[in-house]
């Protein structure tokens, strides 16, 4: 029987990431056979630019598959297996914000972490929700794959909104660094072995790493995260910047106070928040470098490739992000019962952890959704961090529905990377400024 052929609709089009996305799709054809890609964006002008560079990739290596882009959600939406989301609601401006505001008063200024976290959580949730609603309209038995950041808060607002819809969050931390894991002891890739992990999004720790033999291959990566974090001697895969290289080596020292596990790198901004604002340039930040950095060379490139009318030379390749979503997509069109890290509702299976707060866990993958694989007890020391965050998040997602000041201060306050209660009133008042376009009327 010939496989089904999928449409996939790629939503926040105008994405850095979607270009790389388009190729890695591409190049698994044999396993995820598409009929249709589409991308959607309510940005057209920034859109176009990615769009008409895509086109021509797909016309030269797959002419095939239809493609079409546009900023209507009817058009967008109709006739869609699989949506794969990925806004920045507010975009690089308002990341620059996100960062530059808590650093001005001496706290962690971070994309997903702490107050910049948050405030992009109240950005983003109401577009989410209207794509869950959209594709619920247009069609019902589509699934979004959701990277649309911060993960942790969009999920908590989707499971508690939207709780019977098929959105899945991820995220592609976990995979990147299972890379590199992977290539430190000498093997090719994450799928060179199995793992077990728990946390929240960007706030987690793997427990068990073991090869397809069931051996025992934690002992040789803490070897080299005690040596180096998670540097490496290559410039294979993702986060290989300057910035990126410092992130990787503070896991040596998240590893110390934790030697049974290995951590998650976003760790740092919440258990070293004090070095990584001493070390930070508060008036040139990582939203900065993106701006001068991949933003410019993704546009340059798409430009390049629609000027050329060609993309044969092009520089745009697949990376771990990608793949990632490609292999979920695979493995609900065809079943494949894939072990995969997935941010879903606890349910139970860490058993000493609130039953409705959303984790981010190993789950089986299949044709009707996921279902999380239990971790049992966690220790007290990881289980009291996640109990101060996940309570940061879900009083964000209160202050988010309620239009409450109060919520939003108790967020702030309840967050690790905040000091104290004053602080955290003065990065909210800086933020509602910043955030008037997006966020609701706080009172
Ligand atoms: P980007 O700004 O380049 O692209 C985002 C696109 O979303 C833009 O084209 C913008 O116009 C569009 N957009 C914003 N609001 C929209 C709305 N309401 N409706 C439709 N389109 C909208 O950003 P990027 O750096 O490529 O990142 C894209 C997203 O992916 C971000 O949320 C980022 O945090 C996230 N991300 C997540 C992970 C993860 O691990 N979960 C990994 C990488 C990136
Ligand atoms: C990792 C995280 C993402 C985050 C990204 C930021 O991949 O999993 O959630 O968006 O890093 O990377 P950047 O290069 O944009 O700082
Ligand atoms: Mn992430």
């Amino acid at each position: 029987m010939p496989k089904k052929e999928s449409s996939i609709l790629i939503a926040g089009g105008g994405s850095t990431y979607t270009p790389a996305l388009v190729v890695m799709l591409l190049e698994s054809l044999d396993k995820l056979p598409l009929r249709k890609l589409k991308l959607y964006d309510n940005d057209e002008e920034r859109q176009k630019t990615v769009a008409e560079a895509c086109k021509i990739i797909i016309d030269e290596r797959a002419p095939g598959v239809e493609f079409s882009y546009t900023t209507d959600p009817e058009e967008a939406f109709t006739d869609v297996d699989i949506v794969m989301a990925q806004l920045r609601v507010g975009k690089y401006a308002l990341r620059e914000q996100d960062e530059k505001i808590p650093f001005k008063h001496g706290v962690v200024g971070q994309e997903t972490c702490g107050p910049g976290g948050i405030a992009y959580g109240l950005r983003s949730l109401g577009p989410i929700i209207e794509l869950v609603d959209y594709m619920e309209k247009y069609s019902p038995d589509a699934w979004m794959l959701n990277y649309s950041n911060p993960a942790a808060i969009v999920a908590e607002g989707t499971r508690r909104f939207r709780p019977n819809s098929r959105i899945i969050n991820i995220c592609d931390m976990p995979v990147c660094l299972e890379d590199i894991m992977a290539r430190v002891i000498g093997l090719k890739d994450r799928k060179d072995f199995e793992t077990s992990y728990f946390g929240l999004n960007h706030f987690g720790w793997w427990t068990k790493i073991v090869d397809h033999e069931g051996m025992d291959l934690m002992p040789k990566i803490s070897d080299h995260v005690k040596r180096q974090g998670y540097t490496e001697n290559t410039q294979k895969g993702q986060h290989k910047e300057e910035s990126w290289l410092e992130t990787m080596r503070a896991a040596k020292e998240l590893h110390e106070i934790e030697p049974e596990f290995l951590p998650n790198t976003y760790l740092k901004y919440y258990l070293m928040a004090d070095s990584t604002v001493e070390h930070a340039n508060k008036e040139y930040t990582r939203a900065d470098e993106i701006i001068d950095g991949r933003e410019k060379d993704v546009f340059s490139e798409c430009r390049r490739i629609t000027e050329n009318g060609t993309a044969k030379d092009t520089s745009f390749k697949s990376n771990e992000h990608a793949s990632f979503i490609t292999d979920l997509a695979c493995a609900l069109t065809f079943n494949t019962k894939e072990r995969m890290i997935l941010i879903t509702e606890n349910r139970g299976a860490i058993a000493n952890f609130a039953y409705d707060a959303m984790v981010e866990l190993p789950c089986i993958v299949g044709k009707d959704g996921y279902e999380p694989i239990s971790m049992g007890d966690i220790p007290i020391f990881e289980k009291g961090l996640m109990e101060q965050q996940i309570a940061s998040e879900k009083l964000a997602v209160d202050a988010w529905e309620q239009g409450s000041y109060l919520k939003l201060w108790q967020s702030l306050a309840m967050n690790k990377t905040v000091p104290s209660i004053a602080v955290a009133k003065d990065i909210l008042d800086d933020l509602i400024l910043a955030n008037k376009e997006f966020w609701p009327e706080l009172k």
